[in-house]
């Protein structure tokens, strides 16, 4: 079976800097290299379920600049349906700052602009594409009301919730309304620490975590560990590790909306969940293998070889 996935979320232009370290107060630093690519989280997760098979719609707003009409542009080539995408004659097109230090991390900053201006009439103008999917992806780079409306819909229509809580709120809460139409949450270390106030660091502090998000009602909780692989505890089962495998990795910029627009593909496809989290995994090693974050989300050939080559990390 071909899933349909259907994301609602963020469209940014990323602009990175690559840099032997990231500068301290005051200082000028001098780069290594620069580039431009098209990312957003949600961005990114469309992508990533497309080139992972799932038909896949986006719901979201770029402004009326040359960065929106590139994001358009780069969702049309991957085969995303663009329907529920909107021109923001009133904001301009989203932005990420990010400097990729010399080990492959990020530090990343959004300014979030048309991103910030999707609402709940954007939803219900695009209700359909929501129907018709069998699951919804989210993040959290924007506002809360239209991820709502989302969900709402979702669970009215037997259409699985996925959220991504990146980033996580400043002051770690998430409004319970939107947390009770979630069936699967998909953290990573930082995240669940904010939102949990236990450090997930460890695999025990992520297990710890994962049963703080199991006692606020989520049916499944998925940690990602970075290199470590992911966390996964279902409601009434013990925590599993899923191993992740061995890659070079020199951009980590999208690994974890790799793993999650991999993870939702095959869900939608109807695979099993232990299935779908070793295919996220290998989707989310195989994104920082490359610079940037839409060159860097990889095909379900290019998973397969991987998950093929079985080279895990034991965990
Ligand atoms: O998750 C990576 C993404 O975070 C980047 O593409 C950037 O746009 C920020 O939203």
């Amino acid at each position: 079976m071909v899933g349909k996935v259907v994301i609602v979320g963020s469209l940014s232009m990323d602009l990175v800097a690559q840099a032997p370290r990231i500068p301290a107060c005051g200082e000028t630093l001098r780069g290594t290299g620069f580039g431009m690519f098209a990312g957003g989280k949600g961005n990114n997760q469309a992508l990533a379920s497309s080139r992972s098979g799932a038909v896949t719609a986006m719901i979201g707003r770029v402004g009326v600049d040359a960065f929106g009409e590139q994001l358009l542009l780069t969702l049309r080539k991957n085969r995303i349906n663009v329907e529920g995408m909107l021109k923001d004659p009133d904001n301009a097109t989203g932005i990420a700052h990010i400097t990729v230090d010399a080990n492959g991390n990020n530090y990343i900053t959004i300014i979030q602009q048309s991103n910030a201006a999707l609402c709940e009439d954007d939803i219900v103008r695009s209700k359909k594409l929501i129907e018709e999917a069998d699951v919804l992806l989210m993040q959290l780079e924007v506002p809360f009301p239209p991820l709502i409306a989302a969900a709402k819909l979702a669970r009215e229509n037997g259409v699985k919730v996925i959220l991504n809580p990146a980033p996580a709120p400043e002051d770690g809460v998430i409004p319970h309304e939107l947390l009770s139409l979630v069936d699967i949450i998909t953290p990573n270390q930082t995240e669940a620490k904010h939102m949990t106030g236990i450090d997930c660091e460890t695999v025990e502090g992520a297990q710890e975590a994962a049963r703080v998000f199991s006692e606020r009602g989520i049916k499944t909780t998925i940690i990602t560990l970075g290199e470590k692989g992911a966390l996964v505890l279902e409601a009434g089962k013990n925590a599993k590790q899923t191993p992740s495998y061995k890659v070079a990795a020199i951009d980590t910029t999208a690994a974890g909306d790799a793993f999650c627009g991999a993870l939702a593909a095959s869900l939608a496809h109807g695979n099993p969940l232990e299935a779908s989290v070793q295919i996220g995994c290998a989707a989310g090693a195989l994104a920082t293998t490359k610079v940037g974050a839409e060159p860097s989300l990889p095909t379900i050939e290019e998973i397969q070889i991987l998950l093929a080559a079985n080279a895990l990390v034991s965990p």
